[in-house]
């Protein structure tokens, strides 16, 4: 296992490990310039292998949920491991989260990158064809992180790839999030049943819980008497992201931290976006020791929908062979300096 460290002009500061494609750490300043890292992680890969809830982590073959862990493609039926309650969450026991990723730094002239790759054995997970996939990450010296994703496939498949970073824009993992302020680009979000699966629904934010098309604190009404929080736990939906065709980079969300003065404005190309506000980080000790506590950390997933092999109306996520699969979501750091 290998970490590499890139590091931008103004000493922003990423550092990836090839377990998992992870992103180990994300040092930003907030407004007095002061350094911190900004999302949830640890120091030793151990704590890692002890099992962490995808902490940074690239999540594949298939981010999110799929229903009883089955679908079926070109008249096939396929059945995935079932490793949360009755689904496959973010590609089964031993995701592309848990897998070892040769990595080879590029330089460029915007700015450091690393590429890292994986190859998925056909049947790996339960999934079909073998899928060969690439994400790289390049922190640009306009204080931006660009991840791409890419990958082609011996035979039809579903993918969905997605970084699992927990955000904390405080810089101190002890704080809770519930006093970011978060803004969503999205008119409609996808109702869930009682196992986060989607009914298929794109339901308008307007007059919920889950409008933030105005920039809302998590906090102020997380706790509200809402049947879609309560399934959450708090929020872990996905929002339908307002497209806008003659932007392939659409702006999805901006997050930002009063008191740091830090934001982060990500864009993406992908249909989707999963918030996630940590319901289930529980204080319970992780890794070596490190005890992360109720919503200390939160989860912006720019990704397809959720259980998409089984819901003909969302966008499709298969790729077939000969075709490429291509993403990409751009980060971008500011304070309110
Ligand atoms: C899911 C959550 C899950 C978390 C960690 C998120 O992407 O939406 O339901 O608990 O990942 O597993």
């Amino acid at each position: 296992m290998q970490i590499y460290t890139l590091t931008n002009i103004h000493g922003i500061e990423a550092r990836i490990m090839t377990y998992g494609a992870t992103l180990v750490s994300l040092r930003t300043p907030d407004r007095a310039g002061h350094f911190n890292n900004v999302i949830l992680g640890f120091d030793t890969l151990d704590s890692y292998l002890a099992g962490v809830p995808y902490f940074g982590a690239t999540v594949g073959r298939y981010a999110n949920r799929i229903a009883n862990g089955r679908f079926t493609l070109d008249g096939k039926s396929y059945q995935l491991p079932q490793n949360n309650g009755p689904n496959s969450l973010h590609g089964g026991n031993q995701g592309f989260d848990k897998r070892v990723w040769t990595a080879e730094p590029i330089p460029t002239p915007t700015g450091p990158s690393l590429r890292l790759s994986y190859v998925s054995a056909a049947g790996e997970e339960g999934y079909p064809g073998e899928l060969t996939a690439h994400v790289t990450y390049r922190l640009n010296d306009d204080d931006s992180l660009a991840i791409d994703f890419e990958a082609t496939s011996t035979a039809p498949t579903p993918v969905n790839l997605a970084n699992h970073a927990y955000f904390n824009l405080t810089g101190d993992s002890r704080n809770a999030i519930l006093d970011h302020l978060l803004k969503i680009n999205a008119d409609r979000f996808t109702p869930v049943n009682a196992t986060l699966i989607p009914s298929g629904e794109m339901r308008e934010v307007a007059h919920t819980p889950f409008d933030f098309r105005t920039p809302q604190t998590i906090g102020s009404r997380i706790n509200d008497r809402d049947e879609q929080l309560r399934f959450g736990g708090g929020y872990d939906h996905n929002w339908v992201l307002n497209r806008s065709a003659s932007q392939p980079l659409t702006l999805a969300a901006v997050l930002s931290d009063p008191k740091s003065g830090r934001s982060i404005e990500i864009r993406t190309t992908q249909p989707g976006l999963q918030f996630y506000s940590g319901n289930f980080l529980d204080g319970k000790p992780a890794g070596a020791g490190t005890v992360f506590e109720y919503r200390t950390g939160l989860c912006l997933e720019t990704q397809h929908f959720p259980d998409s092999p089984n819901q003909p109306t969302f966008p499709s996520t298969v790729l077939r062979a000969g075709q490429i699969y291509a993403e990409k979501t751009v980060l971008i750091f500011r304070t309110d300096k």
